[in-house]
C-alpha cells in the first residue's frame, strides 16, 4: 500500500480510518473523498477530493492522477436509511462498488478493500455465532446490496485476479463522526445523550441482542486485513465480532458511570431490520487466518467513549 484512495471518507468509519492511514503513511500518500464537506482532521491526515463514486470518469481520474494502489471503498447507504429509499441504495452501493472494481481493474490499482456487514443474514439464518457459509437471504436492502458485493469481489478476485478483500461489521460504536442512517445507530445516541443528561427513546426493544464493535478495534480489523500476507487469506470474506449487546446492557454498563442516564423504548421499522440480523458472529477464521483479536469489552468501551464524548461536549462539538 503506497498510494491509498478512500471513498466515503467523511463517513463514521472513513473519518477515523482516513486519520489512521495519514499517520501510518503519510499524508501525501492518502486521497480521501466524499461528496460531502470534509471536517478539519480529514485535511490534515489527507488530501481531500470531492468525489461521487457514482461518477466512473472522476474516479478513473482520481486513481489515474494519482496514482493509486489501494482503494478503501467506504462510501455505502446503511440499513434504515436503505429501508426509505431502496432503489437509491441500490444504485449507490451497488453501482459504487461496481465502479470501484472496474477502475481498479482497468486502471492496474492492485487492492480493493470494503466492508460487508452483519447485514447479510437474514431470519432464516443461525442467530449465535453465525457462521460465514450459511444462508445469506437478508430482508433488506442494504443486506441484499453486500451480498451481492461479497459476490462481485470474489469475482473479480476469481476472474481478474484482484487482490479484493472484505469483513462483515457488526454494529459499530464511536465517538468523533456520528453514524448515518444504520439499525444499530442507536448504541452511540445512547452514549450522547447521556453525556448530554438528555433521556434517551430507543427504536429497538431492550431485549435485543446485536453483534457490536467499538471503533478501535473496527480500524484495526480493516487494517490488519488490509496488511495480512495474501496467502494467509482461505477467502475474501471474513466474519469479525467483538461484543453481542442488548440496549439494555449498553443502558447498565452507562449507569455504572451515569446513574441518572434514563432510557425508554419505543420500537419502529427499525425493530424488525434489528430482529433479522444475528446476535452473534463466528470469527474464528479472522483470528486463526490473520490474527484478529478484539481489545474492547462493554465497560471498557463505556469508560472511553464518555470520556472522548465529555471533552467533545465541553469543546461544543456534540451535535444532536
Ligand atoms: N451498522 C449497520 C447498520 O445498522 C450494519 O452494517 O446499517
Amino acid at each position: 500500500m503506497k498510494k491509498i484512495l478512500v471513498t466515503g471518507a467523511c463517513g463514521q468509519i472513513g473519518s477515523e480510518l482516513v486519520v489512521h492511514l495519514g499517520k501510518k503513511f503519510g499524508k501525501e500518500n492518502v486521497i480521501s473523498s466524499d461528496i460531502k464537506r470534509p471536517a478539519s482532521i480529514i485535511k490534515e491526515f489527507s488530501t481531500f477530493m470531492y468525489l461521487n463514486v457514482l461518477d466512473t470518469h472522476m474516479l478513473a481520474r482520481e486513481v489515474v492522477e494519482n496514482e493509486i494502489d489501494t482503494i478503501f471503498h467506504m462510501a455505502a447507504i446503511l440499513s434504515a436509511t436503505g429501508e426509505q429509499n431502496p432503489q437509491f441504495a441500490y444504485e449507490v452501493n451497488m453501482q459504487g462498488l461496481m465502479n470501484v472494481l472496474e477502475v481498479a481493474r482497468r486502471k492496474e490499482v492492485q487492492k480493493v478493500i470494503t466492508p460487508s456487514s452483519i447485514a447479510v443474514f437474514g431470519p432464516d439464518a443461525p442467530k449465535e455465532m453465525t457462521p460465514e457459509d450459511t444462508s445469506l437471504n437478508p430482508t433488506t436492502m442494504y443486506g441484499v446490496t453486500k451480498v451481492a458485493g461479497e459476490k462481485l469481489m470474489q469475482y473479480y478476485h476469481l476472474k481478474y485476479g484482484l487482490d479484493t478483500r472484505s469483513l462483515r461489521y457488526p454494529g459499530i460504536i464511536s465517538s468523533e463522526t456520528l453514524p448515518g442512517g444504520g439499525t444499530t445507530d442507536f448504541a452511540v445516541d445512547m452514549y450522547i445523550h447521556a453525556v448530554l443528561n438528555q433521556p434517551y427513546t430507543c427504536f429497538v426493544t431492550e431485549d435485543t441482542p446485536l453483534p457490536f464493535m467499538y471503533m478501535p478495534d473496527a480500524i484495526r480489523a480493516i487494517l490488519e486485513l488490509a496488511e495480512a500476507e495474501e496467502d494467509k487469506l482461505t477467502r475474501r470474506v471474513y466474519n469479525v465480532h467483538a461484543m453481542r449487546l442488548t440496549p439494555a446492557d449498553i443502558v447498565d454498563s452507562i449507569r455504572k458511570y451515569i446513574p441518572e442516564f434514563r432510557c425508554e423504548y419505543q420500537p419502529d421499522y427499525r425493530q424488525d431490520i434489528a430482529e433479522s440480523w444475528p446476535h452473534s458472529i463466528d470469527d474464528s477464521a479472522a483470528r486463526k487466518d490473520w490474527g484478529w483479536l478484539p481489545q474492547y469489552n462493554l465497560d471498557d468501551m463505556t469508560r472511553d467513549m464518555l470520556d472522548k464524548l465529555r471533552e467533545k461536549h465541553q469543546k461544543k462539538v456534540v451535535h444532536l
